[in-house]
């Protein structure tokens, strides 16, 4: 899949939806965990500890003072039912914030009339998703993915799905 065209970070980015590199670490034990499929709880707070200095930055300016990992594979149980409700349209009164570590997904994000422009994240691709834009997303074709969340409250993450009529969220051809 390509990189995005311009236009379409101008969209994103007009929405203020922050884009960054980051490239991830390639400590040998951190690569080699993030080559597995699952991850068991030890070895998901050991990539969060191996990779967490590096957001530091992130946490200070906008306040998340909580991560963790999520781990998507073709074997996670529930990912096709979870991958419905993410690819709905929604948005969220916190900001939503993915480290891609690895894997790729597929997020659209919608201006308020509704224009959306759909776009590729994979490792290394840090996105803020501002509180209250409307966004959603899924899988590729790999069904792989693990992403870095970082919360400001997670008492308050939650989906508010704004029942915009959408067609299937996918990369253009
Ligand atoms: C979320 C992403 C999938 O809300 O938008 O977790
Ligand atoms: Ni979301």
């Amino acid at each position: 899949m390509n990189r995005p065209i311009p236009s379409d970070l101008e969209f994103v980015a007009d929405l203020g939806v922050q884009w960054l590199r980051r490239p991830v670490p390639t400590a040998p034990g951190l690569v080699a965990l993030l080559a597995q499929d699952a991850l068991n709880p030890e070895e998901q707070a050991a990539v969060v500890q191996a990779v967490g200095a590096s957001v530091a930055d992130a946490c200070a300016t906008h306040g998340y003072h909580s991560m963790d990992l999520v781990v998507l594979h073709p074997a996670t149980p529930g990912l096709e039912a979870a991958l419905q409700r993410f690819d709905q349209p929604h948005t969220h009164a916190d900001d939503e914030v993915r480290y891609i570590l690895e894997g790729e997904g597929i997020f659209g994000f919608l201006d308020a009339q509704g224009e959306e422009r759909v776009v590729c994240v994979r490792a290394g691709d840090y996105l803020r998703v501002p509180a209250g834009v409307e966004h959603r997303f899924t899988l590729t074709a790999a069904r792989r993915i693990k992403a870095l969340r970082l919360f400001a409250d997670t008492a308050g993450w939650a989906a508010h799905y704004t029942q915009r009529p959408v067609g299937p969220l996918a990369m253009k051809a």
